[in-house]
């Protein structure tokens, strides 16, 4: 599929009204396939009284039921899956902090594409055939890893797998092997930052080039300290594990809009969190996917629970744009009837002079009510007023744009946890089940 000399390949070129039938025919077979294949999709959609034969138009879609993470738990491990296990080549895993794991599997077929797809993301953050990727994701159950492995070596690329973790010989191989793309969580990213610093590395002296970040939120404050400190560019990359992995959506590296979710593959919809009604293109609210060409693992209606809202095409007309992810239903934090997110503090933590790129967010609960403290880093060399005007700053700043009233604490340099994968913002010492 992919094209040697890194140009978007076919179905990047599809007008819109050939992509919406091709989505079409393909999403009439995924719901047949489903139905006729897995028990679970069968009850479904015989309860909501409905029949893969009644979509007629993509509009229909919203006719069916949803699938939940809860549904997947449900039918541990291999109870989602429609074909043979002989079939199913490959099985990921999610990390499972809260209960069972969730468990995905990939035929030859599927396999096939997730490499399609990630070497199509992978090209659209400016990588090239002949390029050298250093893949820091980890390896294992996991998706990031072998799922950014395979894209790589499909587009072209010579491969470092250089997996989570081991910092120092981290930064030694991105020294000494002179990648030009790396793939990794961005809080590993900063890391990594203050791993050159302390080798005494210049982070803009090295032969990177592009970084494809995702598999957690983070805003355009940590964009630009990641690409002002490494002097690369700084790309988006989403993916959720029950839909392929990484690579269902890729920001563009000439527009650096948000990622183009590739719709020959996965269908979107934004959908009111609480209600389930189908919100039109521009309105916020849940994303959700249907799998249009998965075969051991189909989903439909999947309900990621991350925020977002759909947005037209740029860089890659065909295909409409997601904004970057700004939460979780599940990271939402309501704070005496404020919503709030972590990428929210994270935009105001890192527009703060003196304070590192690094933060932690811890609620506690005092009497019946809950309490937000932003325990956050001072930058090497920060003196006592610059803390201090930080401290006041923040808590403003979060007063007024947020609306709620927090504490801050400005702790010291290289004190907070770092990142080896997917980063954790939020402890929460709250009493359990008081909430
Ligand atoms: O995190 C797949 C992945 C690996 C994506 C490497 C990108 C790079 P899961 O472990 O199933 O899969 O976690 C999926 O991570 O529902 C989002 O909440 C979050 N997430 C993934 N990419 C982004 C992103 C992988 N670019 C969950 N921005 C998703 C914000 C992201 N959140």
């Amino acid at each position: 599929m992919t094209d040697s000399r890194g140009l978007p390949d076919a179905a990047e070129r599809l007008s819109r009204e050939e992509l919406a039938a091709l989505q079409l025919q393909r999403l009439r077979s995924t719901l047949r396939h489903a139905y006729d294949r897995v028990d679970f999709y069968r009850r479904s959609f015989d309860a909501a009284g409905v029949h893969p034969e009644d979509c007629r138009s993509l509009a229909d879609l919203a006719r069916f039921p949803f699938t939940t993470k809860a549904d997947l738990r449900a039918n541990y491990p291999f109870g989602m899956f429609a074909v043979p296990q002989a079939e199913v080549r490959r099985v990921h895993a999610s990390s499972g902090t809260t209960g069972e794991p969730t468990v995905v599997g990939y035929t030859e077929r599927d396999l096939d594409t997730w490499a399609d797809v990630v070497a199509r993301s992978l090209r659209a953050a400016g990588a090239r055939p002949g390029d050298k990727v250093h893949v820091a994701y980890g390896y294992g159950l996991f998706t990031g890893g072998l799922g950014a492995h395979y894209g790589a070596e499909r587009l072209g690329c010579t491969v470092i797998p250089a997996s989570g973790g081991m910092t120092a010989r981290q930064v030694r191989i991105i020294r000494d092997f002179r990648p030009e793309v790396i793939m990794v969580t961005p809080s590993y990213m900063l890391t990594l930052l203050d791993e050159f610093e302390r080798q005494g590395v210049d982070p803009r002296s090295t032969s990177l080039r592009v970084g494809v970040f995702g598999a957690e939120p983070w805003g355009e404050g940590m964009r630009r300290e990641i690409e002002d400190r490494f002097a690369i560019d700084a790309v988006d990359i989403y993916g959720i594990s029950e839909v392929i992995g990484p690579g269902v959506a890729q920001e563009c590296v000439e527009t650096k809009d948000g990622p183009h979710i590739w719709e020959d593959h996965f269908f979107p919809e934004i959908v009111d969190p609480l209600t389930g009604e189908p919100v039109p293109d521009g309105g916020h609210g849940e994303l959700v996917f249907t799998s249009l060409t998965k075969e051991a693992m189909p989903v439909v209606r999947y309900r990621t629970r991350d925020l977002t809202r759909l947005l037209p095409g740029t860089a890659r007309p065909a295909f409409r744009r997601m904004e970057r992810i700004t939460g979780r239903s599940d990271d939402m934090v309501i704070l005496r009837g404020v919503n709030l997110f972590p990428a929210q503090i994270e935009e105001i933590v890192l527009g703060t002079p003196g304070i590192a790129p690094h933060f932690q967010l811890r609620l506690t609960r005092e009497g019946r009510l809950d309490h937000l403290t932003v325990r956050a880093e001072a930058r090497q060399g920060a003196t006592p007023e610059q803390r201090a005007a930080a401290a006041s700053g923040i808590v403003r700043r979060v007063k007024d744009g947020i609306g709620v009233s927090v504490a801050v604490e400005i702790v010291e340099p290289e004190s907070l946890e770092r990142s080896v994968g997917k980063l954790k913002r939020i402890v929460d010492l709250r009493p359990k089940g008081a909430s």
